[in-house]
Formats: structure tokens, C-alpha cells, sequence
């Protein structure tokens, strides 16, 4: 029995160590253009999907998909996530690959997760990817709207369409968000994008 327990111990040393010299060593490459191995990638894919099960809010998308919201959720799309995951501009970003684990293309293939899911992965992020936490940057009817938008981005009525596509062909006129600069800009021009109602 002792054997048996000194064994484990000097097996679990052993790991330990390889853990350590693997880092320590500069073995380990850490580049982003370095894709994870299968093993990592079906692991951590798992675990963020479960996760994300289990934690995300109850019910659906509080939002309705009425124009002014979709407007309102493509908005902040082009503002806060069309670089890395595809917009009006580029359906597939440029930027995809060069994350690792790569950037799922939300445009070009509508996630079939429920709305509530997609929520919780945008709120939260997700760790050691690219993926932010937005909790704190939009507010949680702004996710729910971005949401909304990415759900219904291969059908949108032709005004949502065509003020989306007004927004890519002038990146710089996106409404900004923080609060400072939405004083801001109220103090020294009028809105820059038109509501349309
Ligand atoms: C800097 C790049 C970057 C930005 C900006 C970004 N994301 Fe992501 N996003 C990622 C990456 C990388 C993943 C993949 C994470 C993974 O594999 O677990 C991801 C995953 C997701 C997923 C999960 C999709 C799926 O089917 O697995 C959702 C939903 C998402 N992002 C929404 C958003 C929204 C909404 C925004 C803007 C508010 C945004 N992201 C901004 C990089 C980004």
C-alpha cells in the first residue's frame, strides 16, 4: 500500500514538474496565431457551453424585433463587434482567423443558440479568447437589441437593411457610447445618425 501512495505521489511530482518546465522553459506557445490542440478546443468548447447552459437567464429575447430596435441592436453591432465578427462591410472579417480559438463569423452563419445563450456569451465573454466581457460597456436592453439583430440579420426589413448599410459605409458616423461622449457630442453637434421611425 505504501508503494502503491508513493507511487501516485512521485507520478503527480512528475507532472507537476513537466507542467512547470514546459512553462518555465518558454515550451509553451502562447502566440495568437498558435490554433489550440484538439484536446484543449474540445475541452474548453465543452466547458463554455455548459456553462453558459447553466447560467444563462430564464425566458427569451425581452426584445421585439421591431425596427427601431433592430436599428438600435445593428448600431452597436457595427460599433462594438462587426471588427471581429463580420459585418455590412465585410460578411467575414479579416480578423477571424487571427484569434485562436478563431472568431465564429455571426453574420455570415446566424448562430442557432437561443437568444438567452448568446446573451450570457456576450455579457460574460469568454475567458482566455478574444472574446470581451460586455457587461458594464452596453447595457443589458443594448445586448438583448445586438441579439435580436444578429438573429434576424439575413431577414431584416429593407429600412433596417438600408440603415445598416449606411452605418458600414460610414464607420465614423456610429453613435459613440460612453456616457461622456454622449454628453459630448450633444453639447457641440446634433445627433450624427438619424433615428429612423
Ligand atoms: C476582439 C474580437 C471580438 C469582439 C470585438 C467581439 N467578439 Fe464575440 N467572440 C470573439 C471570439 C474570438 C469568440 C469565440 C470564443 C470561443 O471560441 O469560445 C467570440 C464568441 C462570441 C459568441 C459565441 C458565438 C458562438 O456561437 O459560439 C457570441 C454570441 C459573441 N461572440 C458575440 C459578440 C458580440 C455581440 C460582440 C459585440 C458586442 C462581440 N462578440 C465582440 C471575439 C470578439
Amino acid at each position: 500500500m505504501r508503494a502503491f501512495i508513493a507511487g501516485v505521489v512521485v507520478t503527480l511530482l512528475v507532472i507537476a514538474g513537466g507542467v512547470y518546465a514546459v512553462s518555465q522553459f518558454g515550451l509553451y506557445p502562447i502566440g495568437a496565431d498558435n490554433p489550440p490542440g484538439a484536446i484543449e478546443r474540445a475541452i474548453a468548447g465543452r466547458a463554455m457551453d455548459r456553462y453558459a447552459d447553466k447560467h444563462k437567464p430564464a425566458g427569451d429575447n425581452p426584445i421585439q424585433p421591431a425596427p427601431d430596435s433592430l436599428i438600435a441592436g445593428a448600431k452597436e453591432y457595427e460599433e462594438h463587434c462587426a471588427f471581429c465578427h463580420g459585418g455590412a462591410k465585410a460578411k467575414i472579417s479579416p480578423m477571424q482567423d487571427k484569434l485562436n480559438p478563431p472568431a465564429p463569423q455571426l453574420i455570415n452563419r446566424i448562430p442557432h443558440d437561443d437568444d438567452a445563450w448568446l446573451f450570457w456569451v456576450t455579457k460574460h465573454g469568454v475567458r482566455m479568447t478574444g472574446m470581451p466581457a460586455w457587461d458594464g460597456v452596453l447595457s443589458d436592453d443594448e445586448m438583448w437589441k445586438v441579439i435580436a439583430f444578429i438573429k434576424h440579420s439575413d431577414n431584416l426589413p429593407p429600412d433596417v437593411q438600408s440603415a445598416w448599410q449606411r452605418m458600414a459605409a460610414t464607420p465614423g458616423e456610429i453613435e459613440e457610447h460612453t456616457p461622456e461622449q454622449h454628453e459630448h457630442e450633444h453639447e457641440h453637434a446634433p445627433a450624427k445618425v438619424p433615428e429612423k421611425r
